[in-house]
């Protein structure tokens, strides 16, 4: 550790198990591990200097941001193995570009800072989501985060301009420059976008903003299935205003309103809630019960955390064709081992992104339920990692979204940019 003290400075090596610990454990408490040790790098250069002397001593490097990550990605899997570098010092954010409406910032900054910045500069961050306050620019990066804008404003991807990036061997890939057009080759930005820092470690980014919004209807609506809400989906759609199309079936209401003590927002219970953001008010039929208020995000936002309260959460995130959900939500209620359980489901509903929640699940059923559920996902012709990554949860099912031939591409390149396999092994390829 003496090597890396030397470079980030001995206050910045975190070693005592207590401290540690919480590094090694996601957010979700299904994976932990203790840390080697926890290195806090200042910017890039000594990010680089920590690559070599690991790289030197063959010691594993997890990156780690905000420590939000749902797939066990961020976090070392073996005890004493591997060292988290932590990524949240690198607060630099730029000027706000107006001319060309980009702005350059550091991985460490989270997305509510971004936002923030943001706005005050009178535009927006496309990508938003409720772990907001702890998520940051490199951890979204990595994980090519997708949240509550995509069907309006797309995905992390869509935002990237360009990253910095350092490699194993402590070589620094640049591309922060806000160039509309530049293709000088491969785009390696977009490469190290989603790589679950397999690939490099992400120190900043040049990132697109967008117009501030306007004002914005937030309408809750509440459905007797998933059909309807998936045909008001297609209509706000059609009209061309919609930003956001969140869905919550009836267990994750009962269990948001209980754990966060929120009111019953509408006149009666009902099967499947929907959430549409838009800029003119939807239209309803007229029996509808609906309710228009900003304040109906809270019900959404908190699903993650409700959940969890009550326990360790089984989860899967997947995407299915958007005119397939209903079919696929009967099924999966009568899958061996969800049948007579409560599946939690909420969903980016405009995106066909499901997050399926169970508790209760030892490990045991937890790998019959990957199974079970993935299988049927790749039925549909749906993807089994939609926006929360592979991580070390389903390194094992890639083949169901990722034809072997994908799959060998993708491990040469890691090979090739990573051949002692140091960085965050075990995440991403089987
Ligand atoms: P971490 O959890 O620290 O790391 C995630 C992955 O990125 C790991 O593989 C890690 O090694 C890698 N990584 C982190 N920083 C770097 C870096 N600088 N360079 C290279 N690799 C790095 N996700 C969504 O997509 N949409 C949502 O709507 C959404 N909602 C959420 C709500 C809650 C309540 C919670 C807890 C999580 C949610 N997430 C969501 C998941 C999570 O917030 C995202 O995956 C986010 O992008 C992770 O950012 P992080 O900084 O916490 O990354
Ligand atoms: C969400 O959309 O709420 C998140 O992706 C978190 C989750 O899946 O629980
Ligand atoms: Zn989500």
């Amino acid at each position: 550790m003496t090597a890396v003290q030397d470079i980030v400075g001995a206050e910045h090596v975190l070693t005592d198990p207590d401290i540690t610990q919480s590094f090694g454990t996601d957010w979700t408490r299904a994976w932990s591990a203790q840390p080697l040790a926890v290195v806090r790098p200042a910017d890039t250069d000594q990010t680089a200097q920590v690559l070599m002397a690991c790289k030197k001593f063959g010691v594993p490097v997890v990156p780690q941001g905000g420590n939000t990550g749902l797939v066990g990605g961020g976090i070392p899997h073996r005890d004493n193995e591997a060292i988290v570098l932590s990524m949240t010092r690198l607060q630099h954010l730029g000027t706000v570009d107006r001319a060309t409406q980009t702005v350059d910032v550091g991985a460490g900054v989270s997305l509510a800072r971004l936002q923030a910045h943001a706005s005050a500069a009178g535009f927006a961050y496309a990508v938003d989501l409720a772990a907001r306050d702890s998520a940051t620019v490199g951890g979204m990066i990595a994980t090519n985060a997708g949240g509550l804008r995509v069907v309006g404003l797309g995905d992390t991807r869509q935002q990237v301009m360009g990253i910095e990036a350092v490699l194993v061997d402590g070589s620094i890939l640049r591309r922060l420059e806000p160039l509309a057009k530049d293709n000088g080759g491969y785009n390696l930005s977009q490469l190290m976008t989603g790589s679950e820092g397999t690939l490099g470690v992400i120190t900043a980014a040049r990132l697109r903003l967008v117009r501030a919004p306007g004002t914005q209807y937030v309408t809750f609506i509440g459905l007797a299935d998933v059909e309807s809400a998936v045909s008001l989906v297609a209509d706000a759609r059609a009209r061309g205003d919609l930003t956001a199309a969140e869905l919550i079936r009836s267990e994750g209401m009962k269990v948001v309103r209980q754990v966060c003590g929120l009111a019953q927002p509408l006149k009666a219970e009902h099967r499947v809630y929907l959430l549409l953001e838009t800029a003119e008010l939807p239209e309803l039929p007229d029996d509808v019960d609906a309710v228009v208020d900003p304040r109906m995000w809270e019900y959404r936002d908190r699903q993650a955390e409700a959940v969890a309260t009550l326990g360790i959460p089984f989860k899967l995130d997947v995407c299915l064709p958007i005119n397939s959900i209903a079919a696929f939500l009967t099924e999966l209620d009568t899958l061996p081992d969800t049948q007579g359980r409560e599946v939690h489901v909420y969903a980016h509903l405009g995106d066909g992104n499901l997050h399926i929640n169970l508790l209760d699940i030892d490990v045991e059923m937890a790998d019959r339920l990957d199974e079970q559920v993935l299988t049927l996902v790749a039925r549909y012709g749906g993807s089994i990692a939609a926006e929360h990554g592979v991580g070390v949860h389903k390194t094992k099912w890639l083949h169901l979204s990722r034809s072997s031939a994908e799959i060998a591409t993708m491990q040469a390149i890691k090979d090739t940019l990573d051949p002692a396999g140091l960085l965050n092994p075990g995440v991403l390829l089987p």
